[in-house]
């Protein structure tokens, strides 16, 4: 077919102020009844790049990946992936555009010219300055809806851009055309809708670097245990003291933390925290316990963050700790319970939360009150995925679902996400009315914008779908808090109207 210079799935992850890295893949993914056949290389892990067009300075060398879903005859959708290129280029300066070629067929000799044949990409690396335009989605999926959204965040021209997990959905489907059926739901993933996925996403993504999360329709747990294998085999982060990507381990019992949690940071404005809700500690109901890694890391990390730095201090987590719908309700409470002392006592300024379809806005929260101690928290799960929207409010509600009566039966808590925190407010579980910290509630597809302004001062807008790219439906102007160590010790006044 081609002479070895394909390349899809382009894409660019943030690592560093000076340095991303560019992932694509080669070769075809294979689909078959069972063992199908690992790729064979036929690209060097190799970018090209330069300061111009076609003026390549540097061949910079990374690494090729890929993995193996198979299922056995069970499902017909056992599946190798193609190789999976990993490249960290690394030296870069902020705010300047780079132009890229991807890999080189093994099949060209060293030196031969290169000739006009491979596309170009090109990208620029943000700004190491204010101001900062930030595009933010969650739970995109690939549906109509999916590229509305997506036409809209292009046109919004963002620097970055985050995802807050649930990327694919690969998970809910067995064939190209066929969901999964209940009965063989969980050890099954089709994998071929990653490489849809990435297909759609590459004109954005091979421009604009990414910062992203894990979602729980990442996990794809197979037989074996092993778990978010095809997450961390395409999207692989600056891992926790990891400097350069050499390998890509899928997550085991014996490493459960690997790929799942990290911070980068772009100095003069951000750090960007990413943290799982789908940790193993979870399960064992450990969250912020002596036990959890990820909270000692992150403890660790806040420690060690300097505000004159990085004015700004964001969480990006995919299952929201304040939400007023029903869907999801309270799901995530233990992760809230066991963090939220640290995230008030370090002065985070806005956590950025997709997992319920619909978009949220809170006033600045903490236990459930307003308080400027606690951070903003922004739900923009409404990318647009084939799940369709959550549209019911708890509090709204004709009827409230058996739980709000009995959450101890825990019913509403999802298999991968087991643990039962009950918190009251004012003796119910769940709201009577909307929150006063509730500020902006709208059950519509679309993404967010967040324009860092200087060290105070953000811009943040949610554009719908409907209407076209600039139908801003809520806008809001984001100050930072005056919190700071002051904020350490929980209000009294919460601490006593916590208990039921
Ligand atoms: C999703 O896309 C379909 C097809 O374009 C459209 O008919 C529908 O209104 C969209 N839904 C929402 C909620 O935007
Ligand atoms: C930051 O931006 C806001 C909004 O534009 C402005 O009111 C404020 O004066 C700015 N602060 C500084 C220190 O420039």
């Amino acid at each position: 077919m081609d002479q070895g210079w394909s390349s899809w799935l382009v894409h660019l992850t943030y690592w560093s102020s000076t340095s991303v890295l560019v992932s694509w893949a080669t070769c075809d993914a294979t689909v078959a009844d069972s063992a199908p056949p690992p790729p064979t290389v036929n690209q060097n892990s190799v970018v090209l790049v330069g300061p111009a067009p076609r003026r390549h300075t540097q061949a910079v060398v990374g690494v090729a990946t890929s993995y193996v879903h198979d299922y056995g005859k069970l499902s017909q959708a056992s599946y190798a992936s193609p190789l999976l290129h990993h490249v960290l280029l690394s030296g870069l300066t902020p705010g300047a555009t780079y132009y890229y070629t991807l890999g080189v067929p093994v099949s060209l000799a060293a030196g031969a010219a290169v000739g006009p044949g491979p596309k170009e990409y090109s990208f620029k690396m943000p700004r190491a300055s204010f101001p900062l335009r930030i595009g933010v989605m969650s739970d995109p999926g690939q549906t109509y809806n999916t590229s509305e959204m997506l036409q809209h965040l292009i046109a919004s021209q963002p620097s970055l851009v985050m995802l807050g997990g649930d990327f694919t959905y690969a998970d809910t489907w067995l064939k190209p055309d066929e969901h999964i059926p209940e009965e063989v739901q969980g050890p099954y993933s089709y994998q071929p809708k990653w490489d849809t996925w990435g297909r759609l996403f590459e004109p954005l993504l091979s421009r604009v670097p990414l910062i992203h999360t894990n979602g729980n329709h990442e996990i794809e747990a197979l037989p074996d245990g092993r778990r978010n294998v095809a997450y961390n085999s395409r999207f692989p982060v600056p891992g926790v003291g990891r400097a350069a990507p050499v390998s890509f381990e899928p997550v085991t019992s014996s490493s459960p933390y690997s790929n799942l949690y990290h911070a980068v940071e772009l100095p003069g404005v951000l750090k960007v925290i990413s943290l799982t809700s789908y940790s193993p500690d979870q399960e064992k109901k450990g969250f912020g316990s002596s036990r959890d890694e990820q909270y000692k890391w992150l403890q660790q990390e806040l420690e060690n963050t300097d505000r004159s730095v990085t004015p700004w201090l964001i969480l990006l987590v995919h299952a929201p700790w304040y939400s007023t719908y029903a869907s999801h309700f309270k799901e995530n409470d233990c992760m809230r319970e066991g963090y939220e002392p640290l995230v008030t006592q370090y002065d985070v300024d806005i956590m950025l939360v997709g997992h319920v379809h619909a978009y949220e806005r809170t006033k600045p929260v903490r236990n459930y009150y307003m308080d400027t101690c606690g951070p903003v928290h922004i739900t923009i799960g409404d990318g647009g995925n084939s799940e369709g929207m959550n549209k019911e409010f708890i509090d709204t509600m004709k009827r409230q679902p058996d739980f709000c009566d009995h959450p101890e039966d825990g019913k509403q808590f999802p298999r991968d996400q087991p643990e039962r925190c009950l918190s009251w407010q004012k003796g119910h579980y769940c709201f009577k009315e909307q929150p006063d910290w509730s500020a902006y509630r709208e059950p519509s597809f679309g993404h967010g914008t967040l324009d860092l302004l200087n060290k105070t001062h953000a811009t943040w807008s949610w554009t719908k779908n409907q209407g076209g790219a600039f139908n801003v439906a809520d806008l809001v102007t984001i100050v930072r808090g005056s919190g700071g160590k002051a904020c350490s010790a929980p209000p009294a006044a919460a601490a006593a109207a916590s208990g039921r």
